[in-house]
């Protein structure tokens, strides 16, 4: 299978945006932490969410999802030990190993994966373990954790605002034996929702979106029944369409856009009416080129909006200069782009973007979650037919990206799904 796109339509149309990944993973991993059962509305159907689901199911728990509705039951989970290819296969996997410490003494997990953005390692996650009182040792690329009982509070400062090791911390921490306080803290709006959910599991959090963390550790959590919140890239992906594309589009969406998202998009020319239940965003001419863009943990804008912009750029009516300084290989989507006719150079982390008139399809290929998206919105923005293969990584984080392309007014579809928008 491929995704076919006949480009070189403008966006018209309305839709829906997805519930979360970002949130919603860590939210699974928090279920493990209580014997209630916890249930997700608005749940994205995505292979991530099935990837960690089979983790769960894998170490003793239920898990059921239909019609985006996710109810976990984590009593029965009965080990700590998941020797399992899944963990290799899904990074966000290794947000487990906080709540698997808060409830069993011993913890094995394979060394997580994750896709081809970076070496992505986990030294914040395993020295934070430690200072709560956690033996770690590595052995054939499993990680062996002995909590000796249970783990206890500490302060912890962190090298960088990693999310990944925040939402740990803050999971291990909300059963440990006193007070942690984590410096450094990563502040997505993924992590407050976190945050608000354990509060609702009946966690002690205080100062979820600051740089300071506090957790008190209480003996037990219950149950909850959560709406998730919308995916902020996948709305930024669509209103990237519209960037790149031209017409307009109302994007239905709960909560606020991000500054830097907004502000990015004005400045590619985007006019964005803001109304209660989502945002009309409208581009008129062409994108406008982008003098200097850095990528920067939140409220900076978003690695994962990096190669969505760099395909709106392509055809900006300028020279745009983006810096890549969260993951390193992000920038292997551009040989992809050059095959559709884009001008683009790059030294180490710094991308300059000469936009052209025009760009034309080609047969591109996915190496990673976003760049695939990025790809989309280039393939959209092109003359003729792009064919895009390892769409697989697009489906860990977008559900129905063909529909949904659809529903804005483009041509997009499964390759061998005949009669669809042809
Ligand atoms: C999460 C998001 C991902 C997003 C990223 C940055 C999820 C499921 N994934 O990934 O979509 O692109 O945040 O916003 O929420 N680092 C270390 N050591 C560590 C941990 C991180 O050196 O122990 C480095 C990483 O290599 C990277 C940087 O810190 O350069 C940020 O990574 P991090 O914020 O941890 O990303 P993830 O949580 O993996």
């Amino acid at each position: 299978m491929s995704i076919e796109v006949d480009g070189g339509r403008k966006v018209q149309g309305t839709l829906r945006i997805q519930g979360s990944k970002n949130a919603v993973l860590p939210m699974i991993a928090a279920s493990v932490l209580c014997d209630g059962v916890t249930v997700i509305e608005n749940c994205p159907d995505i292979t991530d969410v099935y990837a960690m689901l089979d983790v769960i199911r894998e170490i003793g728990g239920r898990a059921v999802y239909e019609k985006h509705r996710l109810e976990v039951d984590a009593g029965s989970v009965e080990t700590g030990v998941i020797e399992e290819q899944k963990v290799r296969e899904i990074r966000a996997s290794v947000l487990l190993l906080g709540s698997l410490l808060a409830r069993f003494e011993r913890v094995a997990i394979d060394y997580p994966g994750g896709c081809s953005i970076g070496s992505r390692p986990i030294d914040f996650h395993i020295r934070a373990f430690e200072k709560m009182g956690a033996k770690i040792r590595s052995e054939d690329n499993i990680l062996r954790c002995d909590t000796g009982g249970s783990l206890h509070g500490a302060e912890i400062e962190l090298p960088f605002p990693s999310v990944g090791a925040t939402e740990n911390i803050i999971l291990a921490a909300a059963l440990a034996e006193g007070d942690t306080q984590i410096r450094n803290a990563a502040r997505e709006p993924e992590i407050v929702e976190l945050c608000r959910f354990l509060t609702a599991m009946g966690a002690k959090i205080e100062g979820a979106g600051s740089r300071n963390i506090g957790i008190r550790g209480v003996s037990a959590l219950h149950g909850v029944h959560w709406r998730l919140g919308t995916d902020r890239i996948s709305f930024l992906t669509c209103a990237m369409m519209v960037a790149g594309c031209g017409g307009e589009a109302f994007l239905e969406a709960e909560g606020e856009i991000p500054y830097m998202e907004k502000k990015i998009l004005t400045r590619l020319g985007c006019r964005i009416g803001l109304e209660r239940d989502g945002a009309l965003i409208k581009q008129e001419g062409i994108p406008r080129p982008l003098s200097y863009v850095r990528t920067a943990p939140y409220p900076g804008f978003p690695t994962d909006g990096q190669s969505l912009l760099m395909a709106v750029l392509c055809k900006s009516s300028g020279v745009s200069l983006i810096e890549e300084r969260i993951f390193e290989n992000r920038f292997q989507m551009i040989k992809q782009l050059r095959r559709m006719g884009a001008n683009i150079d790059y030294v180490s982390n710094r991308a300059s973007i000469t936009g052209v008139t025009r760009l034309h399809g080609a047969r591109v290929v996915a190496d990673d979650l976003r760049s695939g998206a990025g790809l989309l919105i280039a393939a959209a923005m092109a003359d003729g037919r792009t064919e895009l293969s390892g769409e697989h990584y697009i489906y860990r984080g977008y559900e129905d990206i063909t529909g949904q392309m659809r529903a804005l007014g483009l041509r997009a579809r499964l390759s061998g799904d005949a009669g669809e928008n042809k």
